[in-house]
């Protein structure tokens, strides 16, 4: 397939591009297109042909639900099935657009492609202009995963999805670097307690604040729960080389990383370290990239996909990370990095 690829900007749209991106959409073809969070893969979510071409262009399982992206309250009346509940609606004026879906009953007009069979959909409106351009243009809602190959870390820049993507889809708008860097937190409103599926850009305490009560779904949790966001249950984010989280008082964590450096570069093996600015000049020995301040978790949250994709690029066997603090952001960065990890982390 011969993959159109254009660069925009957000702050001066070029609208010839958006036009001939809106007319693939039309025609049930598939555009990349860039959100704050990640980069989405999209596609008609109207259109169960259009719906097919996304799961191969990823080689993703047919049983993991895709998110609606959409640009208007209309399109959420469309395709969901029972009246929005009062926390809803606060949570929609609060968060949307912005780094939040949330899943709701289906109406009937939702695909079950889309939503891999369940009657719920999960549903978000973006907070980037090209993507929300592109659906309000399309007037169609737009259906799109992540636009990464199934099981590695989610494109947050350009080179990211060109890499992964180029040849299997035909189009790709390339913007800036994602913002938020990590995906949407996924937000379960369709039984009676609202549950976090998966913790995202809007924290769990800003979402308390909200609604009060809210639960966090078992799987995020523990690695041997059963997650209820079927995609949750893949493998993800997964480097190349082996990953090695360690946890716990800094000073500890950086004197034991340094003792499995050296053991493990004393094998021959190629290591990398996942580090901070605070504690990057402190390794010997190996490969160090630094995900920024500890003082600012939302710059380690939009740097974590990026350098987990470097040390690929780098071709490393083995990376030990420094863990994070799980409030706020630092739950999503924590969540991606564990199955980034396959949840092997050493305490000291
Ligand atoms: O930030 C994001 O959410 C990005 C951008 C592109 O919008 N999208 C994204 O999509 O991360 P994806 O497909 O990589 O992850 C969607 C997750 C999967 O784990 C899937 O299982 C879950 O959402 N999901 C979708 N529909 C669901 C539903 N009806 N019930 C439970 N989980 C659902
Ligand atoms: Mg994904």
């Amino acid at each position: 397939m011969n993959t159109k690829i254009f660069f925009l900007e957000e702050s001066s749209i070029d609208y010839d591009i958006i036009d001939k991106a809106v007319e693939i959409i039309r025609n049930n073809g598939t555009v990349i297109f860039p959100t704050e969070t990640v980069y989405g893969l999209g596609a008609n979510a109207m259109s169960t042909d259009a719906v097919g071409k996304i799961f191969v262009a990823k080689g993703r399982p047919n049983d993991n639900p895709l998110i609606v992206h959409i640009s208007n309250m209309n399109m959420l009346y469309y395709l969901i099935g029972s009246p929005l509940s009062d926390g809803a609606r606060l949570l929609i004026e609060k968060y949307w657009p912005g780094p939040l879906t949330l899943i709701f009953k289906k109406s009937g007009k939702v695909p079950y492609e889309v939503t891999a069979g369940l009657d719920t959909v999960a549903i978000r409106m973006p907070d980037n202009k090209i993507a929300l351009e592109l659906i309000e243009k399309s007037g169609l809602p737009i259906a799109g995963p992540s636009a990464n190959i199934s099981g590695k870390p989610s494109p947050t820049l350009p080179e990211h999805v060109i890499s992964d993507m180029q040849g299997k889809v035909d189009m790709i708008l390339c913007g800036s670097k994602s913002r938020v860097g990590v995906e949407s937190t996924i937000l379960d409103l369709s039984g009676d307690t609202p549950v976090v599926l998966r913790p995202g850009g809007v924290t769990l305490e800003e979402l308390e604040s909200v609604l009060g009560t809210v639960e966090l779904d078992r799987g995020i949790v523990g690695r041997t729960e059963v997650p209820k966001a079927p995609g949750m249950k893949y493998t993800h984010y997964a480097p190349n080389a082996d990953m090695v989280i360690v946890k716990g008082e800094l000073e500890a964590t950086k004197k034991k990383i340094q003792e499995l450096v050296s053991w493990n570069a004393s094998k021959g093996l190629k290591v990398g370290v996942l580090a901070t600015d605070e504690t990057a000049g402190y390794y010997k020995d190996c490969r160090v990239l630094s995900l920024g301040s500890r003082t600012n978790t939302e710059i380690i949250a939009s740097n974590v996909f990026e350098k987990l994709r470097e040390f690929d690029k780098i071709g490393v066997d083995i990376i030990f990370a420094e863990a994070f603090d799980e409030s706020h952001i630092g739950m999503a960065v924590m969540n991606r990095m564990k199955k980034a990890a396959g949840f092997n982390i050493i305490e000291v």
